[in-house]
Formats: C-alpha cells, structure tokens, sequence
C-alpha cells in the first residue's frame, strides 16, 4: 500500500512519522572528506567528514563540517587542530579504503592512523600526513572556520573552509587520455541512515552555455584554464533584448554555435 505523501516543518518542531529521520538521505550522495590532521602538540588525527564538499575551484577551495561531540563536549578533534595549526589535508576515500575510513571515525584522543590500519605518507606543504592507500590528496591551509549554532549538542557545526595548496594523484589512476579514471577509483560517498554509495558509473552531458562564453564555461567543465583577460574578453556588451532574442533563437534550434 502506498504511503501518504510527507510534509512537515521542522522548525516547528515536526517529525517525518517515519521510523527514521529522513532527513539526511535527500541531499545526497555526499562525498566523504578523510581529513588529516596534527595537533599542536604533534599528535596526528584522522576523521571521516561526510559534510565536505567543493567550494571553489580558482582557487582550489574545499570546505568540512565537524559537530560538537557529544562525547568530548566540545569540537572534534580535527576541528581544533585545523583552528590551532591552520592545516589539514584530505584524502579520498575509495570503496577499496571503505574499511580503514570507517575504523577512523572512533573518537579517540589518540592517532587513528594506526586504528584504522592506513600508511602516513608526508605531506610536502603542510604538517599533517597524508593517506598514501588514497588514489587523491589535497593538501591545505584554513582560509575561515564558520561557527553555526545548532539546536542540539550535535548540531553545533564548525564549517572549516580550506584552500588547497597541493594535489596529489598517483599516476595509476590517470587514463591514457589524461583524465582522472573515477571509476578505477571508485569514490566513495555517504547516503542517508547506514548507507553508502562508491561511483560505479558515469555518462558526459555538457552545460547549455552562453554563444560567446566557451571560455568560462570550458573552465567550469575543467577543459581549459582561462585568464582574466581571455575571461573577460568574453564579456558581452550586446543589448539585453538582442541577447535574450539569440538565446530563444538557440533554445528553438534556429541559430547555429557561433564560437
Ligand atoms: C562516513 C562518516 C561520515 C561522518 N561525517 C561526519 C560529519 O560530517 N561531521 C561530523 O562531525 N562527524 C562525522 N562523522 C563522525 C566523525 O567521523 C567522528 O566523530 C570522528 O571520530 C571525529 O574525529 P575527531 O574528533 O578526531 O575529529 C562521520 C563518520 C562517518 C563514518
């Protein structure tokens, strides 16, 4: 029998009626950010993030979430080495590396390099280690920590925003035409409840840009590093009529790719 459809407002307090809360299972999937980090002190730390994301990509820019511990009663333990050291790296985590990401996730106070059975490798810009099972590791520097009050212990978030200084990617998972083979490495990401997905397949679909803005828009696909010049050469100073006239030229297949 089908279910009723489901709508509820949180912020007054409204649950799903579900068993579980579903909450987590719609914005998905979420990658997962293995960041690495050492402690002021010295001691180095390994947590998996699964509120990471891209920020940015000129410059290189990726951004981790950690919520309080409800166990330490205070930030997570890559948080505060991020704050106090400004570094920490990530480390891609692979459906091959799947085990050791989830061995890491102990809130310990000592190193989970060791519990979670993975090789340090030095970094070559910043202090902490990198994975050196992970096919990809970013190497970077605090930009800003973004403090958003929660409504629980566990939903006071730190949004620690790094640029990334260095990349690594080991030469067995570009492919003969230079691409980075996601399928050999098989990323893995975090669904909701217990569930997790690793990327298995892929198909190409290009954006519909602007006539005259292959420069910004081969950026954005990752084809081709512009300039600001050649960007900005790319600037439009057509009248708005004339180019919104184009643009519904184009969308009825009228008018043939200029650039
Ligand atoms: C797949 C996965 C994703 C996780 N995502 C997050 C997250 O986004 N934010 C968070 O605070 N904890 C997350 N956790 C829990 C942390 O990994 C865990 O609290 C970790 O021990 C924190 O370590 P730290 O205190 O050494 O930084 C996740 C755990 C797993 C297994």
């Amino acid at each position: 029998m089908t279910r009723p459809d489901i709508f509820y407002e949180p912020p007054k307090g409204e649950k799903s009626g579900l068993p579980h809360d579903p909450f987590k299972s719609f914005v998905i999937p979420r990658p997962i950010g293995w960041i690495s980090t050492t402690s002021s002190t010295g001691q180095d730390n390994l947590a998996p993030f699964s509120q990471f994301t891209n920020v940015s990509f000129d410059p290189p820019t990726i951004m981790f979430v950690g919520h309080q511990s409800v166990y330490k009663r205070e930030s997570k333990d890559s948080v505060v080495n991020a704050r106090q050291t400004g570094e920490f790296v990530w480390n891609m985590a692979t459906f091959d590396t799947r085990e050791a990401m989830n061995a890491s996730a102990l809130e310990s106070w000592n190193d989970e390099f060791p519990i979670a059975g993975v090789t340090k490798a030095p970094s070559r810009v910043v202090k902490p280690p990198r994975v050196a099972e992970s096919p990809v590791q970013l190497e970077c520097k605090v930009h800003s920590i973004v403090r958003i009050q929660g409504d629980s212990l566990v939903g006071h978030s730190d949004i620690v925003i790094g640029r990334v200084v260095a990349i690594h990617v080991k030469g067995e998972y570009i492919t003969p035409d230079g691409l980075f083979d996601v399928l050999k490495a098989a990323p893995l990401a975090r669904l909701g409840y217990h569930q997790y997905t690793a990327i298995r397949e892929v198909f190409d679909m290009k954006m519909p840009f602007m006539y005259n803005d292959t420069v910004s828009g081969n950026t954005l696909g990752g084809e081709k590093g512009a300039s600001d010049a050649e960007l900005y050469a790319t600037k439009d100073n057509r009248p708005l009529e004339e180019k919104q006239q184009e643009e519904l030229e184009r969308m009825q297949g009228t008018v043939t790719k200029r650039n």
